[in-house]
């Protein structure tokens, strides 16, 4: 593992520490563990028919969306993490929810080797590609953790808001569009995104902004089709502490701000 990456490791396994012990309601752990689901209404709406095919979950965390995807009627559910205190925490959760889960440690690039298995469908959410360097070995893992005829559904902060930097109002355009694999956005954020008031112990961190067309051709090349690319002009957090809420867990630009998009989806499926 590079730098970064191990960097980002030690992030994450303080980040998991702390999210699994949640109290400020962004994990809905409650919720899972009586049987529900963490899903967000943006992508409970957009993922399509899950039941009965077998899911992979990659960049799972710490596994509230894994297990919800079984309680949601898939057949079988597997979630992948490079973090070992997420994967224990998931392993935690999915045996006090009574579901079951296999969850994998590893690096997402390293995912068709550690899986040793192929999936209906492929589930990619909020916060997984900006962790990583290079998006067309990062699309080729997962084709190749995919059956012919199985989907990915990826839902991501769209890489126009992510070049915006935090808090400035009105938003300003501070970072470029690519973040060179070698030249990552270095930042050290004293606490996490919940709004936990505990302290992390490993700050630093290093984040990649990738082109929306970066990701599209990423997959094409790696042999899947697109099915649709939504964008959306709304995120699931609130990513400027100026955003509104708008509608159920849903955050949006003011009125009178111009508006762009937040996030964006895709669905692609693995050609035959
Ligand atoms: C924001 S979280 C993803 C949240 C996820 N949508 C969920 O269901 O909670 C990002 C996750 O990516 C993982 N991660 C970052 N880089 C990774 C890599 N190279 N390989 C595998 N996992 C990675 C982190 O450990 C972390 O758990």
């Amino acid at each position: 593992m590079d730098e970064f990456a191990e960097a980002n490791r030690l992030n994450w396994d303080n980040r998991a520490e702390i999210h699994s012990t949640d109290t400020t309601g962004t994990y809905r752990i409650a919720t899972v563990l009586d049987g529900g689901s963490s899903l967000h209404t943006l992508e409970a709406g957009e993922i399509g028919d899950i039941v009965g095919k077998d899911i992979v979950h990659l960049q799972c965390h710490i596994g509230l969306d894994t297990i919800s995807l079984k309680h949601l009627g898939a057949k079988s559910v597997t979630g992948l993490d490079f973090s070992p205190k997420a994967i224990a925490a998931a392993r935690d959760f999915a045996e006090r929810a009574g579901t079951e889960a296999r969850f994998v440690e590893a690096s997402v690039y390293d995912a068709p080797e550690a899986l040793g298995e192929t999936y209906d469908m492929a589930f990619v959410t909020w916060g997984a590609i900006n962790w990583l360097d290079e998006i067309s070995r990062w699309a080729r893992a997962v084709a190749a953790v995919l059956r012919p005829g199985g989907r990915l559904y990826l839902l991501e902060g769209h890489p126009a808001m992510n070049q915006m930097y935090p808090d400035r109002n009105p938003l300003t355009v501070e970072l470029d569009w690519r973040t060179p694999p070698d030249r990552p956005l270095v930042w050290d954020d004293p606490q996490t995104y919940t709004g936990d008031a505990r302290p992390l112990t490993q700050v630093r961190h290093y984040e990649w902004i990738h082109p929306l067309s970066d990701v599209v051709n990423a997959l094409i090349g790696a042999g899947l089709t697109i099915d649709f690319l939504n964008e959306h002009d709304i995120v699931v957090w609130q990513a400027f502490s100026f955003l509104v809420e708008a509608g159920e867990d849903q955050f949006a630009l003011p009125e009178g701000q111009p508006r762009v998009p937040l996030s964006f989806s895709i669905g692609a499926t693995r050609r035959g």
